[in-house]
């Protein structure tokens, strides 16, 4: 069976102080819901969030990091690197990356193939624009992001792999997919990893849905058959309203 998966992407919020507090917050929630729970702090905090959170099931994961292994990349950071400190699964290919940063479906394959190499788990985030969808391209977007990126891997390196599927025009704007809209995606994600990996494998990916995820709305999304978690923005910066998503399963 697959898992289900809640993940808090922190994005460029809390500083050491507000990072301590608000896993100080998480600690006062109490899970009711067989999810896997992660948070994704900025990278200056990952330590700090290890230390804070002892004793509790929340795995602390990474935003983003490099393709090379060490070297001539002024402010960026490697797969042995969040290794060092205990990060095992790492966030590659969200829309604010692929938007604000220029990065690719190429440059995600080489990032995807560096962080299996080092035995890392990969949450891999793709998603249309507004306007893909308007113009009916939305799946086929999507396949070609998910292609490029991940079709060059053995089907047992899936094993490592999460998909997140986050429609940039649901991202932080309050506007979320239908849980209709979302469960033909995700059953067409199925769909394409079957064609080219078989049922069994396509089976056993979760896929995670995003954007403006919220208390109000998880457990219906979170209800579709094949939607198995969700990455978590805005909502996951509050203690209170990240359990309550998390309790959705
Ligand atoms: P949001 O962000 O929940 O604030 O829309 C989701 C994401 O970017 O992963």
């Amino acid at each position: 069976m697959r898992k289900h998966i809640v993940a808090g992407n922190w994005k460029m919020n809390n500083d050491l102080v507000q990072t301590q507090s608000l896993i100080t917050e998480l600690k006062k929630q109490s899970q009711t819901s067989d999810a896997e729970v992660m948070i994704a702090p900025t990278f200056t905090n990952l330590s700090a969030a290890f230390e804070a959170l002892k004793g509790l099931e929340i795995e602390v994961i990474a935003q983003n990091m490099h393709f090379a292994e060490s070297g001539a990349y002024t402010g960026e950071v490697s797969a042995e690197m969040l290794k060092s400190v205990g990060v095992q699964t790492v966030i590659l290919g969200h829309s604010e990356r692929r938007a604000y940063f220029n990065e690719t479906d190429e440059l995600l394959a080489k990032k995807v193939d560096a962080a299996l190499a080092n035995k890392m788990r990969v949450i891999f985030c793709f998603g249309e624009e507004l306007a893909d969808r308007k113009s009916d391209k939305h799946e086929s977007i999507v396949e070609n992001q998910i292609k490029k990126a991940l079709f060059h891997l053995k089907a047992s390196a899936f094993e490592q792999i999460v998909l997140a599927y986050e429609p940039v025009w649901a991202i932080g704007t309050g506007e979320t997919a239908s849980p209709e809209q979302a469960q033909d995606m995700h059953a067409f994600i199925r769909e394409t990893l079957a064609k080219k990996y078989g049922q069994e494998t396509a089976n056993s990916v979760s896929i995670l849905y995003g954007g403006s995820v919220k208390p109000g709305n998880a457990k219906e999304i979170f209800s579709k058959p094949d939607v198995d978690g969700g990455l978590i923005g805005g909502a996951a910066l509050k203690a209170e309203d990240f359990y309550a998503i998390v309790n959705a399963f």
